[in-house]
């Protein structure tokens, strides 16, 4: 497979098509001015230092000044923000509220805490503390292994990986945006957060609103570029594709997305040092008809199972 025809560089960004989402929301504030972030949030919050930026927003480290008054030694919180291009949407702080309210039906121990959703009183800002997660994302993992992981560290990731992923379905909650920078390897093991753009069953559709019509198109299923709503099996697309680039170090179609692969009639090449009955599994949840995708919980049975017979040789 050589996949060569140009892709915006922009494929591994969160692309937002607000007008999809039937939003009243769709209209930026033009004449207001954005005010800045302040250096204390509630009276409360002091923002120590930037963890990191997404599609959506920033995560800082924050000092809980509360916390720290009643001598906890590590007052710590993550702090997240929406960006600016969001923020000027009048309804912004529901983006955050929906990403709160989804993680709060979760308790899993490979899914990130959330503390609490708060607004700033003089700021109007609303911003999610989370659980502080200390490690590093799969994106300097992939880094560090450009050729892949081998197949017994590749299992240490997907196991947990598919497991809270597992979890999340069976809450009514989908994840909408798996991808490597979603994904950190925490002091505590594998740990899967930012579900801002994901949605839930239809008890909590009404606290969450209408999704956001977004996605990460490196990692998004052929049917999203059609239109299609979030469903559980786009994410067994992601986090195949996600698996998939663990496995080789470059994903299925290398810059291309599936939309244009589909197109293209391109089949993802064999990962070498893949167990044969992985790599099936592996290559059903990358079907680009969502009804021939596996279910999360034969991926799980596959990657758990201990491999018998041939083995692709490579490690
Ligand atoms: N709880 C956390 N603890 C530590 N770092 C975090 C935490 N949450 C997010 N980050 C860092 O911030 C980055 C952006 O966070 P994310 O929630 O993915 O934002 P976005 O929705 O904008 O993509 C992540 O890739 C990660 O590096
Ligand atoms: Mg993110």
């Amino acid at each position: 497979m050589t996949p060569e025809p140009p892709v915006p560089s922009n494929q591994n960004l969160t692309y937002l098509a607000f007008a999809n989402t039937g939003h009243d929301a769709a209209k930026p504030r033009a004449n207001e001015s954005i005010r800045a972030l302040p250096e204390l949030l509630c009276g409360r919050y002091r923002i120590d230092r930037l963890l990191g930026l997404g599609g959506m927003g920033a995560v800082y480290q924050a000092r809980d000044l509360l916390r720290e008054q009643f001598g906890e030694p590590e007052p710590y919180v993550a702090l997240k923000v929406l960006n600016e291009e969001l923020l000027a949407y009048p309804d912004a702080n529901r983006l955050l509220h929906r990403e709160f309210a989804l993680l709060s039906r979760l308790r899993h121990q490979h899914v990130v805490r959330p503390l609490g959703f708060e607004i700033d009183p003089s700021s109007e800002r609303g911003f999610l503390t989370l659980e502080l997660l200390k490690g590093h994302t799969l994106d300097q993992l992939l880094d560090e292994h450009p050729e892949g992981l081998p197949w017994p560290a590749l299992q240490e990731v997907a196991l947990p990986l598919l497991d809270a992923l597992q979890h999340a379905h069976a809450q009514g909650v989908l994840h909408g945006d798996i991808k490597p920078s979603n994904v950190m390897c925490s002091e505590h093991g594998i740990c899967l957060f930012d579900f801002g753009l994901g949605s839930a069953s239809s008890k909590l559709r009404r606290v969450c609103g209408k999704p956001l019509a977004a996605w990460t198109p490196r990692y998004a299923a052929p049917e999203l570029f059609e239109g299609a709503s979030l469903g559980c099996t786009a994410d067994i697309y992601a986090v195949s594709c996600l698996l998939y680039q663990l496995s080789r170090g470059w994903l299925p179609y290398r810059q291309l997305n599936a939309k244009q692969a589909r197109a293209m009639q391109l089949q993802p090449d064999v990962p070498p040092g893949l167990p044969r009955a992985v790599w099936r599994a592996l290559r059903s949840g990358l079907a680009f008809e969502q009804e021939k995708r596996c279910s999360l919980g034969e991926l799980l049975g596959t990657f758990a199972a201990k491999p018998r017979g041939r083995w692709y040789p490579r490690w």
